[in-house]
């Protein structure tokens, strides 16, 4: 593993290709993935669509569409891509906007793509336009057009592409180009879960990792996961530990209350930052409106990290409103860190 924390990816012929894997990418949680549309658990509009887009593209020998997935992370984007190559037998290829710096480095990895395959492009939203423009052909009409030699020697060659699948993925819809988004022919939104998807979720996890966990723990690690998937596998391997060393290893509701506190996660299922957005908001900005160029200042984080990663689950649980002259902390938030009455 790299020092920066990524670790290289290999594709199935053993060729490392330069697409990075984020740590909770690591082959460790994959093991927790569901590898089919069958297996998963939650998103029922988004399985639904895509197993018919499956069937109906294998049925006609075509490929699938193109699709973009869009919603804040650990919901499932990148299990889906997992899930479509599975399904379309084809092999998965991972990059992300941000590592695709040239051209070339697209045209590389299209090349090298087989029928069937998936080509997984996560934060597409990050791209840098030369490169999204020569996606634009790639993704119509599966091909690319090299230019060699420049002014009266430039001459033009255009190459075939096999019919492979492009996945994108973004946390922010609103900054992919038109152009780019109307060349995905399924676009889906992934929501946060619900507490009962996620507590079937601990569950089938805990089944894998050959855990002892009762209802009542279940149910407690689902509601303190903030709607999301990935933080309910995460809690559930810290929740193991805890029992495992003060306890008997079996994970009750007391284990899960316990080993939280230790996490610095809240009844809600809140994380020390999200609480330290909300207590900006309302110490020190009154409970707003504030912007959130302010906010960010003031917690000394980057915007995006709080407009991609805590404001969601905040807005989804009314805890914060976003209004035109900025973010509001709810009655719920004051209540929620002890702030009694708005007033
Ligand atoms: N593990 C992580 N996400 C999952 C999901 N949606 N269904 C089943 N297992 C999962």
């Amino acid at each position: 593993m790299s020092d920066n924390g990524f670790k290289f990816s290999t594709d199935r012929q053993g060729i490392v290709s330069n697409a990075c894997l984020p740590l909770d990418n690591e082959p460790d949680i994959i093991s927790l993935r569901p590898e089919t549309l069958s297996e998963y658990i939650g998103q029922r509009e988004t399985t639904e669509t895509l197993q018919i887009a499956i069937e109906a593209a294998k049925q006609r020998g075509d490929a699938l569409d193109h699709v973009l997935l869009h919603g804040p992370p650990g919901l499932g984007k990148t299990t889906l891509a997992h899930i479509l190559a599975n399904e379309m037998g084809g092999k998965l290829v991972v990059t992300s906007g941000p590592a695709l710096e040239k051209g070339g480095d697209l045209i590389g990895m299209l090349t090298h793509l087989g029928a069937g395959d998936v080509f997984f492009i996560d934060e597409i939203h990050r791209l840098p336009k030369n490169v999204e423009e020569l996606l634009y052909p790639a993704m119509e009409d599966f091909s690319i057009d090299f230019v060699f030699d420049k002014g009266l020697n430039a001459r033009s060659h255009r190459f075939r592409l096999k019919q492979y699948v492009l996945v994108g993925a973004t946390t922010r819809v609103g900054l992919l180009s038109s152009p780019l988004r109307h060349r995905f022919g399924i676009f889906r939104s992934l929501e946060f879960y619900d507490v009962d998807d996620l507590e079937t979720i601990v569950r089938r996890s805990a089944a894998l990792l050959q855990l002892t966990i009762d209802s009542e723990g279940a149910r407690e690690l689902a509601t303190r996961s903030r709607g999301t998937p990935r933080i309910a596998n995460r809690l559930l391997k810290r929740v193991r530990d805890y029992a495992q060393i003060r306890g008997d290893g079996r994970i009750d509701k007391q284990a899960v209350t316990d080993a939280l506190v230790l996490e610095g996660v809240d009844a809600l299922g809140l994380t020390p930052l999200d609480r330290r957005y909300l207590q900006t908001v309302i110490s020190y900005y009154h409970g707003g409106p504030v912007g959130i160029e302010a906010v960010a200042a003031t917690l000394q984080e980057e915007t995006d990290t709080l407009v991609d990663v805590v404001e969601p689950y905040l807005l989804k649980t009314g805890l914060i409103m976003r209004t035109s002259s900025g973010r509001k902390a709810s009655e719920a938030a004051f209540a929620h860190l002890g702030f009694g009455r708005k007033s």
